[in-house]
């Protein structure tokens, strides 16, 4: 069953960054309450770096949440950590190198292999940490997710058929900007998750944002994100929400 998704909209990024964050927190402490680990997968790119930098400072940084964490990537670009286009580089800055999760939680795909044995490897990572079993798929408590300004998500690009690979949980593909190969979680494994959380920000969103949500033929790799069985979050900045007419007020929220 298809929940409607939630619109929570922020003032500006500096309160998109912290909702974020206060989503992020939440969620780690009803899995830490629940006695399971708490297993979340981040995006790249520069939306969520504001948020990152939030979770290694007060109050997130002294919760009790990060023994219990566990740190997935939605996507990442095939270059060295140091490089300034790696999700994982950019997550290490930000917050890796500076809260007390464990070095075993933290879990990059890997970015030096050969791209299709990068995803072969992730998509091991996967089983064996999440422990499936058969057809099982990860389920994941919580995925936050960016948006391009083509549509695309994750490394999900318009123009990619996910029919080709219905069943690999991990793709390697080329393209996005920078034009790189990279790895990226597919539809289905992105769509199993408990909660999904778009975080968008800034005018530079709001033609996107607005085809998004008013132009469903679009058939654009956002609009495949529909958890079957879990929230949809969007989290976006006035800034992108300024072309878009009206939002069903039950949808939206203020952070
Ligand atoms: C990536 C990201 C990508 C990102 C969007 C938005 O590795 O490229 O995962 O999906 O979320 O491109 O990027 P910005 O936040 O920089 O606009």
């Amino acid at each position: 069953m298809i929940i409607k998704p939630e619109v929570i909209v922020a003032e500006e990024p500096k309160a998109l960054a912290q909702k974020g964050a206060e989503i992020f927190c939440l969620s780690a402490d009803r899995c830490i309450n629940q006695k399971r680990p708490f297993r979340v997968a981040v995006s790249g790119g520069s939306t969520p770096r504001a948020m990152h930098r939030l979770l290694a400072a007060e109050p997130c940084f002294k919760k009790k949440i990060w023994s219990g964490t566990h740190i997935f990537w939605v996507d990442e670009r095939m270059v060295p950590a140091g490089h300034p286009a790696s999700n994982f580089g950019a997550a290490r800055k930000d917050f890796l190198d500076k809260v007390p999760i464990p070095p075993p939680h933290v879990h990059p795909m890997p970015f030096e292999a050969d791209p299709e044995a990068g995803a072969g490897a992730y998509e091991k990572t996967l089983k064996v940490h999440f422990q499936t079993v058969g057809s099982d798929l990860p389920v994941f408590d919580l995925i936050f997710l960016g948006i391009g300004t083509d549509g695309h998500t994750a490394s999900l690009l318009p123009g990619f058929s996910p029919e080709r690979s219905a069943q690999r949980w991990v793709l390697a593909v080329k393209g996005g900007d920078p034009d790189v190969f990279r790895l990226t979680l597919n539809y289905h494994l992105l769509n199993q998750a408990r909660h999904v959380v778009f975080l968008v920000s800034g005018k530079g969103k709001a033609r996107i944002v607005k085809t998004i949500f008013e132009s469903q033929k679009a058939n654009l790799p956002a609009q495949r994100i529909k958890p079957a069985g879990g929230k949809l979050t969007w989290l976006m900045d006035k800034d992108a929400l300024s072309q878009l007419d009206n939002v069903d007020n039950q949808m939206k929220g203020s952070a």
